[in-house]
Formats: C-alpha cells, sequence, structure tokens
C-alpha cells in the first residue's frame, strides 16, 4: 500500500488544493493530508478549524484523511511510514521556496521523498493569501474556496476584520 503526505498550512484551503489532494488520492492507496505550522506565516484559522474545513472540502474522496501536527513534516511522514510527500507547484515563485523545503526534508530524513505536481493552469495564481486579501476587501471569493465551506471561511473572514 502506497501512502502519500500532503503538507501545507491551508490557511483557509482553496480550490488549488482540494485538486492537487485530488489528483494524488488517484496516484497513491493513501493520502495524508497533514495540516502544519508554517513559522513565517501567521495563520487567521487555527489548525482546528483549518481541519474542519479541510475535512468538509474532501469529503466523499475514500482514501483522504485530515490530521493536524504541530512538529516537523519528516517526522510526521516516517511516523506514517509515508512513501512520498507530494505538493502543488504553481509558477516560479513557487520553485526557489519549495525546492529549499524539499532538500532539507531529504537532508533531515532521506528516505522521504517530494514529488511535485504542476498546477493546473486556471489555479496558477490562487493562494490562500489572495482569498484571505480579496474576502477582507468585501471582494467575492466563491470562485477561489469550495462551495461547502464558502460561507464558513467568509465569515471568519469578516470576523477576523472586525477585530481590527
Ligand atoms: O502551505 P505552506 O505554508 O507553503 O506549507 C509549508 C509547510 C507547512 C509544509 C512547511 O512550513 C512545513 O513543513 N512545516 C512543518 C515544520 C517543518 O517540518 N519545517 C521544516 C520544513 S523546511
Amino acid at each position: 500500500m502506497t501512502t502519500a503526505i500532503c503538507p501545507g498550512s491551508f490557511d483557509p484551503v482553496t480550490i488549488g488544493h482540494v485538486d492537487i489532494i485530488k489528483r494524488a488520492a488517484k496516484m497513491f492507496d493513501r493520502v495524508i493530508v497533514a495540516v502544519l505550522v508554517n513559522m513565517e506565516k501567521k495563520p487567521w484559522f487555527t489548525i482546528e478549524e483549518r481541519t474542519e474545513l479541510l475535512k468538509k472540502a474532501t469529503e466523499g474522496i475514500e482514501n483522504v484523511e485530515i490530521v493536524g501536527f504541530e512538529g516537523l513534516l519528516v517526522d510526521f511522514a516516517a511516523a506514517n511510514h509515508a512513501d512520498a510527500i507530494v505538493k502543488g507547484l504553481r509558477a516560479i515563485s513557487d520553485f526557489e521556496y519549495e525546492f529549499q523545503m524539499a532538500l532539507t526534508n531529504n537532508k533531515l530524513n532521506p528516505d522521504v521523498e517530494t514529488v511535485f505536481l504542476t498546477t493546473s493552469a486556471e489555479n496558477m495564481y490562487l493562494s490562500s493569501s489572495i482569498v484571505k486579501q480579496v474576502g477582507l476587501l468585501g471582494g467575492d471569493i466563491s470562485p477561489f474556496v469550495p462551495e461547502c465551506v464558502h460561507d464558513e471561511i467568509l465569515l471568519r473572514i469578516r470576523q477576523r476584520s472586525n477585530l481590527k
């Protein structure tokens, strides 16, 4: 049985994330989506909120599980006997950062391989930051997030804007 980890901050989940998860789920027997801490980012959503949103957004994909984890990705991958870490690669701008992470992870644990899936052309521009920015400024986020979690994401963004 092959296992892949799809790691990320997912703050919040976008249709681009779901596309990568669905494609990984066709390639591997088991896909564990790991909601992790990115120390370079200040999350708007808690790990629990991000996990819940992902569970709803991936409902019905049989071989996908969603897990929140606060340690090193390679430790999580090893503990789950993962064959690969799967990440989506959007554009040149992603490359340097993703390359650095993949090499660091491989140094920390040479048994862990990173596989990149090219993002679908229609999601090239999409990111969680764009969703937060558009939502915060009153724009329509429906083209960017799964329909089933649209209202929850918008509510959280609005709550956040009221706090400012
Ligand atoms: O969606 P993101 O923010 O690009 O994902 C980055 C993430 C969360 C996968 C990365 O920050 C990560 O792996 N965090 C867990 C801690 C860790 O292992 N850090 C070392 C990796 S270089």
